[in-house]
C-alpha cells in the first residue's frame, strides 16, 4: 500500500526521491552556506541579511544603494559575520552576471539561497501615478526576479538542496485598488514561483514565495491607502526575515509548502481566499479598501 502510494506520487512528480546528480565542481562541506539577497541595503532585505549572517552564512548583499550597503557591511562585520556587498540593479542582466561571478569566486561556486527581495511601490489612484513609476514596478518587481532566476540558475543547480525565495505579497490574493500595478506585479511573482517550483524540483531547487501584508519599512512610509487605514501596518522587517529563514530551513517535504504567509492577518486572508466564492472576495476587498 505504502509502496504503491509512493509510486503514484513519483508518477505525479509529488515526491522526488532521486534529485539529479551534482557536478563534481561542487564540493559539499568545504565551504559555508551562501545566500544572495537583492535590495539588501534596507528594510526586509537588510533584516534578512543580518539573520542569515547570524546563522553563519556567507551573505551576498546587493542593492543600488551604496551607502546602505556600507552600513550593513559594518554591522554584519562588527557582529562577527561575513558579507560580500556589490552594486546591483536587478533590472540589468549584465550586472547580474558580473556580480554573481564575483560572488561565486568568494563562495566556491556555492549558492544555497537566492532571495529576490528588491522591489518598488507607488500607491494611489491608477491614473494619478506617472507612467514611468508604473513601468518601474513592472521592471524591478517582475523583470528583476526573472533576470535573477535566469542568472543564478547555474549556481543554484550546482548546489544541493538550493532554494529561491521570492518576495510576494498579500496584494496577490485579490487585485488591490490604489496599488493596481504593484498588486499585478505580485500576481506575476505568484505565477512565476508556482511554475518554477514545479519546473526546478527535478534539479533539486526549491522555489517558494513569502507573503507579507503591510510591513513597517520605507516602502510603506508614505502609503495612504484605504487598505492601510482598515488593516494597519502590523509587521516589522524582522518578522518577514524570520519567516524567510524558517522557510529556507524547513526540510524538503513530500508535499512542499510553496506559499508562506507572514502574520495572522495574511494567514487568515490567504486561507479564506481558498474557500470563499469570488463574489465574497470582491465584496470583502471592496470594504477593506474603501472603494
Ligand atoms: N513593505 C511592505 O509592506 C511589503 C509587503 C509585502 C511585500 N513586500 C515586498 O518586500 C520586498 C522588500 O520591501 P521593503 O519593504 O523592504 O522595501 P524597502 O523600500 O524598505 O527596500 C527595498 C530595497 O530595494 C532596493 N531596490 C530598489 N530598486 C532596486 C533595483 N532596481 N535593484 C536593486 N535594488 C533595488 C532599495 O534600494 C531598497 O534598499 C519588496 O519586494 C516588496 O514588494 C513589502
Amino acid at each position: 500500500m505504502i509502496a504503491s502510494t509512493v509510486r503514484t506520487m513519483r508518477a505525479w512528480n509529488i515526491v522526488d526521491l532521486h534529485p539529479q546528480r551534482r557536478p563534481a565542481s561542487y564540493a559539499a562541506g568545504m565551504t559555508r552556506p551562501a545566500v544572495v539577497i537583492t535590495g539588501a541595503a534596507a528594510g526586509i532585505g537588510r533584516a534578512t541579511a543580518e539573520r542569515f549572517a547570524r546563522d553563519g552564512y556567507l551573505v551576498g548583499a546587493f542593492d543600488i544603494d551604496e551607502t546602505g550597503l556600507a552600513s550593513l557591511a559594518d554591522r554584519i562585520g562588527a557582529a562577527g559575520g561575513t558579507v560580500h556587498t556589490g552594486i546591483l540593479d536587478v533590472t540589468d542582466s549584465g550586472q547580474w552576471r558580473d556580480r554573481l561571478a564575483e560572488f561565486a569566486a568568494v563562495s566556491g561556486r556555492r549558492l544555497d539561497v537566492l532571495v529576490n527581495n528588491a522591489g518598488v511601490l507607488s500607491s494611489g489612484r491608477f491614473e494619478s501615478i506617472d507612467a514611468r513609476a508604473h513601468r518601474a514596478m513592472v521592471d524591478v518587481n517582475v523583470g528583476g526576479v526573472v533576470a535573477g532566476c535566469l542568472a543564478a540558475h547555474e549556481l543554484l543547480a550546482a548546489t544541493p538542496d538550493s532554494v529561491v525565495v521570492n518576495l510576494c505579497s498579500a496584494s496577490a490574493i485579490y487585485g488591490q485598488p490604489e496599488l493596481a500595478t504593484y498588486s499585478a506585479t505580485k500576481f506575476a511573482i505568484r505565477g512565476l514561483t508556482e511554475a518554477l517550483e514545479l519546473e526546478w524540483r527535478a534539479q533539486d531547487i526549491r522555489v517558494l514565495a513569502i507573503w507579507p501584508l503591510f510591513v513597517r519599512t520605507a516602502m510603506t512610509d508614505d502609503m495612504d491607502t484605504g487598505a492601510v487605514a482598515t488593516l494597519g501596518i502590523r509587521l516589522t522587517a524582522d518578522d518577514v526575515a524570520a519567516e524567510i529563514v524558517s522557510a529556507v530551513r524547513r526540510p524538503r517535504r513530500l508535499l512542499p509548502k510553496v506559499h508562506h504567509p507572514v502574520g495572522r492577518q495574511t494567514r487568515a486572508m490567504l486561507l479564506g481566499s481558498r474557500f470563499a466564492p469570488a463574489w465574497l472576495m470582491r465584496a470583502l476587498n471592496r470594504r477593506i479598501t474603501h472603494t
